[in-house]
């Protein structure tokens, strides 16, 4: 199908990134953005809706004419949106919220995967204070605990300190204690109909807020694409082991997941293991994937949406390295500092292989400012990792946002060829 409307709903940097990869697919007539932010704006139409009520992302959806929604966040997923707009008659990109729960509750997620055998941590599912402590000392440190149910990336403690451990899961209400899983991450994204998966570029994404992987987890403070460290059968492994047995267990359950399948793997010494499922693309890794993309991603998206992912073959991609680099706001992840100004070239437009996607930003008159944690994404493609590192680093550097920080070792290791090749999966 070409002349597509799409719709993308959604306020952060993977939504930025998804309406410019959805923008670029020359079978893509408009697209809008619901609720957007200041760079998206820029470049489309926007409608100030909530994205969390599945009637106003309907409504909107059917005023527009819109062929195509493009859900990103986790909340609306969750609260059934995707569901709202199939029942109104419009394609949508996105799980129904009960499939959604595979990220929506960690022990659903944990059920799913021993049902369909993937691999993963060994884990508790804990309710009370006695359990929480009997799970940590079953498991031993280092210890992992994890909030159910969402928590935008920061409902997970890994700590040896099992005080801290015991505060987290007191905090939390219903966790999930689980084992440690050492070993590099990836992050691989799988487009699916709900029966053909169609994987993604892997890519490695940064959680903890300081350099050399110091301070607590975040959304996500930078990314790269492709890994030079990782196997050539990783991708193949994944999907055979994880992906499609977790899809056939979905179907199995009457909940079929159709939509993008994150998988957070941890590459351990005893093997690969899931770490986590989401329900959407990841951010920031989405920045850094889908600027290599070079299949037409509307259209990819409307045959997962509609059912005929089988007619679309494997996704091509530029043969580039690409790194995005996330500038937060001073205390992030704690109560970051709004209102900071932002100001530098490309913050709306680039001409290079540099550009901006906007997260947590706001307009004050014309001033663009900090509104968020994670406030935007400084993403450079170019034929090695080294130099995309560097790119996006220089264009940083003539960013002047004096209330902001950013991790300076994003992509550093596996540019300087310090991550150990994985052999075995
Ligand atoms: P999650 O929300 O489950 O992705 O967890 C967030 C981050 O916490 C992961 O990306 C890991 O860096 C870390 N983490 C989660 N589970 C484990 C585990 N079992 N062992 C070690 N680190 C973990
Ligand atoms: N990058 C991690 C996430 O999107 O959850």
């Amino acid at each position: 199908m070409t002349d597509l409307t799409v719709l993308v709903v959604g306020s952060g940097g993977r939504e930025h990134a998804l309406a410019l990869a959805i923008a670029a697919d020359p079978g893509v007539a408009a697209v809008h953005v619901a609720p957007g932010n200041p760079g998206t704006w820029h470049s489309w139409p926007h409608h100030a809706i909530d994205a969390t009520s599945g009637e106003a992302v309907a409504a909107l959806a059917t005023d527009i004419g819109a062929d195509l929604v493009v859900i990103g966040p986790e909340a609306p997923l969750v609260a059934g949106v995707a569901d709202a707009v199939r029942a109104a008659g419009i394609a949508c990109f996105g799980p129904s919220g009960e499939a959604a729960q595979l990220e929506g509750s960690k022990q659903f997620a944990k059920d799913v995967m021993n049902a369909a055998g993937v691999p993963t941590a060994a884990s508790f599912f804990c309710r009370t204070p006695d359990e929480v402590a009997a799970a940590l000392d079953e498991l031993g440190a280092p210890y992992v605990v994890k909030q159910d149910g969402l928590a935008a990336g920061k409902g997970v403690v890994v700590t040896t300190d099992r005080d801290e451990a015991l505060a987290h899961a007191a905090a939390c209400g219903d966790v999930v204690v689980e084992e440690y899983l050492d070993g590099p991450e990836v992050s691989l994204f799988v487009i699916t109909d709900g029966t053909v998966g169609l994987p993604l570029q892997p890519a490695q994404d940064f959680k903890r807020v300081g350099d050399g992987d110091s301070g607590p987890n975040t959304g996500g403070m930078g990314a790269y694409t492709p890994l030079p460290w990782a196997p050539d059968c990783l991708v193949d492994a994944v999907m055979e082991r994880v992906v499609m047995p977790t899809l056939e267990e979905m179907t199995r359950r009457g909940t079929p997941f159709a939509g993008l399948l994150y998988v957070g793997l941890a590459l351990t010494s005893r093997g690969m293991r899931v770490v986590e499922y989401n329900a959407r693309f990841g951010d920031p890794e989405t920045q850094a994937i889908l600027p290599l993309l070079e299949s037409p991603l509307g259209q990819v998206l409307n045959a997962a949406a509609t059912g005929t992912l089988a007619e679309i073959g494997p996704l091509s991609w530029r043969d580039e390295s690409a790194v995005i680099v996330v500038a937060a706001a001073e205390n992030y992840p704690g109560t970051p500092r709004m209102g900071g100004s932002i100001e530098g070239p490309r913050l709306y437009e680039s001409a290079d292989n540099v550009h901006i996607v906007h997260a947590g930003t706001a307009l004050d008159g014309d001033t663009l400012i900090a509104a968020g944690g994670r406030v935007l994404g400084v993403v450079a493609t170019a034929p090695t990792l080294t130099d995309a590192r560097d790119d996006a680093y220089a264009a940083l550097a003539e960013l002047d946002f004096p209330t902001g920080f950013w991790r300076t070792d994003i992509a550093a290791k596996a540019a300087a060829g310090l991550i150990p090749p994985v052999t075995s999966l």
